[in-house]
């Protein structure tokens, strides 16, 4: 139940699936809401709110690759098409990408600011900065490169969100359940149960 089998996602992973994509999809609203607010003080505060929310993704995401490597992965259902598979396993990547990516040159932009304001990540503990070079032309540089990712990542999730709908509720196939409700027996215990049925 804690692992992946071949016919569908454990409980960890899918805990990890369901928490990273709550606090990602969070991040894309806060971020834009906090560039654009006047109030000074409440900026500073929703600053450090979505770098905490921020780093949080980074470190799940560290453990979730982790674990991914450590599991097997569920088979595509056989009737998904090769260039279904090849454009959903595409969207993966990109996504697993975007989680490492996007908060590491949200870090750039904390670490190049010339106003060098820190990080603390839920006023637990100071995030030091990258060393990267200190002007206001690097923080422009990376604050581009950190809101094109952000707005080019939200679209690739829409459409997989998409997706996901699309194989529930068209295709009617497993897709989305077995993201949902982690399986409850080891395949050799169904085999075994079926065998002595
Ligand atoms: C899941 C990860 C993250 C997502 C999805 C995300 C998304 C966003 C978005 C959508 C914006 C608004 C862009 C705009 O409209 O200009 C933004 C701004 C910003 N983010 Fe993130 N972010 C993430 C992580 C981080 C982290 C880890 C940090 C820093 C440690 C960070 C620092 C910033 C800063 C400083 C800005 C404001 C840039 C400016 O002054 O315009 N972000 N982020
Ligand atoms: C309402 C929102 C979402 C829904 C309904 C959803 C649904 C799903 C489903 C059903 C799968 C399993 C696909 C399969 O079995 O092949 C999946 C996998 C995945 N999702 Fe989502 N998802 C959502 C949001 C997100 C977000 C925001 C991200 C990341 C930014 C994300 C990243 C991933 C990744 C990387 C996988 C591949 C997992 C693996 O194979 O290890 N998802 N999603």
């Amino acid at each position: 139940m804690l692992r992946n089998n071949k016919e569908s996602f454990g409980l960890i992973s899918i805990l990890f699936h369901w928490v990273i994509a709550l606090i990602f999809l969070g991040q894309i609203p806060l971020g834009y809401w906090m560039v654009r607010t006047s109030d000074f003080t409440l900026q500073f505060s929703l600053y450090q709110w979505h770098k905490s929310f921020g780093f949080l993704v980074l470190g799940l995401s560290a453990l979730r690759l982790v674990w991914k490597f450590a599991n097997t992965r569920p088979s595509d259902p056989a009737t998904m098409g090769p260039l279904e598979r090849a454009t959903a396993h595409a969207a993966h990547v990109i996504l697993y990408l975007s989680l490492f990516i996007i908060p590491v040159t949200g870090w750039a932009i904390a670490s190049s600011s010339p106003l060098q304001i820190p990080t603390f990540m839920f006023n637990l503990v100071v995030i030091p900065p990258l060393p990267l070079g200190i002007s206001d032309s690097a923080e422009a540089f990376w604050t581009a490169i950190h809101a094109y990712l952000a707005y080019f990542s939200a679209a690739v999730a829409v459409g997989h969100i998409l997706a996901a709908l699309h194989h529930h509720f068209w295709k009617r196939d497993a897709i989305l359940t077995r993201m949902l409700n982690p399986h409850r027996k080891a395949p050799e215990r169904q085999l075994t149960q079926k065998v002595k049925s």
